[in-house]
C-alpha cells in the first residue's frame, strides 16, 4: 500500500469515465462527498441526471470496492438536477458514516466522543508544507497561556513532529497509571507524535498509526482542565484530519497560508474539508506576509500580496492575522523558545498575541 486510502479511491473514481461528460466522475464532481471511516468504510454520494447510463452506479461501486483496503461501500445516488445544499454544512450530522452502525459483529463505527476537560478543541491546519503552521500554532498557544488560559498543545504533524523543537522539549513521555504525562513548556502542556514514532520511519508507514494516536492523545494524556487544545495537523486533507473530527467534536479550524496563489488554493481545500465536516473556520492566517528587516524594521513585500485576504474573501470568514517574515521568528524557534517569549515585543510578537485574542474572542472564551 503506496498511497493513505482515500487517494487510492480517489485514482479509483479517476478511472470511472462518464462518456456523456467525456469526463471522470471525479473530476466532474458526480462523485462527491467521499467519507471514508478508519476501518476502510467508504459512502459516497454520486451525481446522476437522467441523461446519464445507469450502469454508472455500478461501476462506481464495483472500482471502489476493489480498492485495497475497503471493507464496505455505499453508494447514496443524487439527482443532478436537485440542488446541491451548501458546503458549510451546520451539522455534524454532515459525515453520516460516522454515525452509522454499520460496522458487523459489533465493531463500533468511529462516533465522536465529547472531552469536556479539554476545552475548545482548535486544529490548526494548512494546504502545504513551509507555511508556518507550526510556528504560528506554538505562538498562538504560548500567547493564549500569557493571556490566562490553560492550553494544550497536540502535534499530529506526521509528516515534521517538529512542536517539541519549536518549544524546547525533548524528552519521551512519562507514563502513570495508564496515563501519559504531557511534557510542559511556556506554561503550555505539549504531546507530540514525535515523541512516540521513530524519527526515521518513512512518513508513509506513520499514516495508519496515526488514527489510533490521535484518540489517544486526545483520551489517554493527563491533561487536567484545558480551556484551549491546540492540534497541529499535518498539511492537506489527510487521514489525521479526518481521525481528529471523527474522534471528537472540534471547535474551529484556524487556516495557515502564505501570500501565494499555490498556497492559497491548498488552503482553500483544506478549509472546505473542515466545512463539509461541520467544523467551522474561524479564520485565515496569512504568515510571512511581508518581509520585515530586523536592521531597520521597515516592511517588504516579496511575495506578492492579498492572498491571505482572497482566501478569507472567498471562505467568507475573517483575515485573523498578516505576520511579517521576521527572521528572529525562525532562530526563536530554532532555539526552543517562541517569538512571543524571546522578543515579545517586536511587531511578528505583537500581531501574534492579537491573533491569540481574535481566536479567544471568536469561540467566546474568557480566561478563568
Ligand atoms: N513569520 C516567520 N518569519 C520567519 N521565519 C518563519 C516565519 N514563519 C515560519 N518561519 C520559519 O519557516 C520554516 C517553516 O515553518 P514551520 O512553522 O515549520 O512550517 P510548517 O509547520 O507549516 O511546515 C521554519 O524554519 C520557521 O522557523
Ligand atoms: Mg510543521
Amino acid at each position: 500500500m503506496s498511497e493513505p486510502l482515500q487517494q487510492r479511491i480517489a485514482s479509483a473514481l479517476r478511472g470511472v469515465i462518464n462518456p456523456r461528460l467525456g469526463s471522470d466522475v471525479l473530476s466532474a464532481e458526480q462523485a462527491a462527498n467521499v467519507a471514508v471511516t478508519l476501518d476502510g468504510k467508504v459512502r459516497l454520494q454520486l451525481r446522476l441526471s437522467a441523461q446519464d447510463d445507469a450502469t454508472l452506479a455500478r461501476d462506481v461501486r464495483q472500482v471502489v470496492e476493489r480498492v485495497e483496503g475497503v471493507t464496505d461501500v455505499r453508494v447514496d445516488i443524487v439527482d443532478a438536477a436537485a440542488p446541491t445544499p451548501p458546503a458549510s454544512a451546520p451539522k455534524r450530522a454532515a459525515l453520516p458514516v460516522m454515525q452509522e452502525p454499520t460496522a458487523p459483529k459489533g465493531v463500533p463505527a468511529p462516533t465522536p466522543i465529547a472531552y469536556p476537560n479539554l476545552g475548545r478543541i482548535i486544529a490548526v491546519s494548512s494546504g502545504k508544507g513551509g507555511v508556518g503552521k507550526s510556528t504560528v500554532t506554538t505562538n498562538l498557544a504560548v500567547a493564549l497561556a500569557k493571556q490566562g488560559f490553560a492550553v494544550g498543545l497536540m502535534d499530529a504533524d506526521i509528516y515534521g513532529p517538529n512542536i517539541p523543537r519549536m518549544m524546547g522539549v525533548d524528552a519521551p513521555p512519562a507514563v502513570r497509571d495508564d496515563k501519559i504525562i504531557p511534557l510542559e513548556a511556556h506554561g503550555v502542556k505539549i504531546i507530540s507524535l514525535g515523541f512516540l514514532i521513530e524519527k526515521d520511519q518513512p512518513a508513509i508507514w506513520r499514516g495508519p498509526i496515526v488514527m489510533k494516536i490521535v484518540t489517544q492523545f486526545l483520551r489517554d494524556v493527563q491533561w487536567g482542565q484545558l480551556d484551549f487544545l491546540l492540534v497541529d495537523m499535518p498539511p492537506g486533507t489527510g487521514d489525521a484530519q479526518l481521525s481528529l473530527v471523527q474522534a471528537t467534536q472540534v471547535a474551529g479550524a484556524v487556516i495557515v497560508t502564505t501570500p501565494q496563489e499555490v498556497s492559497v488554493g491548498d488552503a482553500l481545500r483544506g478549509a472546505m474539508m473542515f466545512r463539509r465536516v461541520g467544523v467551522p473556520v474561524v479564520g485565515i492566517v496569512e504568515n510571512m506576509s511581508y518581509f520585515e528587516s530586523p536592521e531597520t524594521g521597515k516592511p517588504l513585500a516579496i511575495f506578492g500580496s492579498g492572498g491571505g485576504a482572497r482566501l478569507a474573501n472567498e471562505l467568507e470568514v475573517p483575515l485573523l492575522a498578516e505576520i511579517p517574515l521576521y527572521p528572529p521568528v525562525l532562530q526563536a524557534g530554532d532555539a526552543g523558545a517562541p517569538i512571543v517569549v524571546a522578543d515579545p515585543s517586536c511587531s511578528a510578537s505583537q500581531k501574534l498575541v492579537k491573533l491569540a485574542a481574535r481566536v479567544a474572542e471568536s469561540v467566546g472564551a474568557r480566561p478563568a
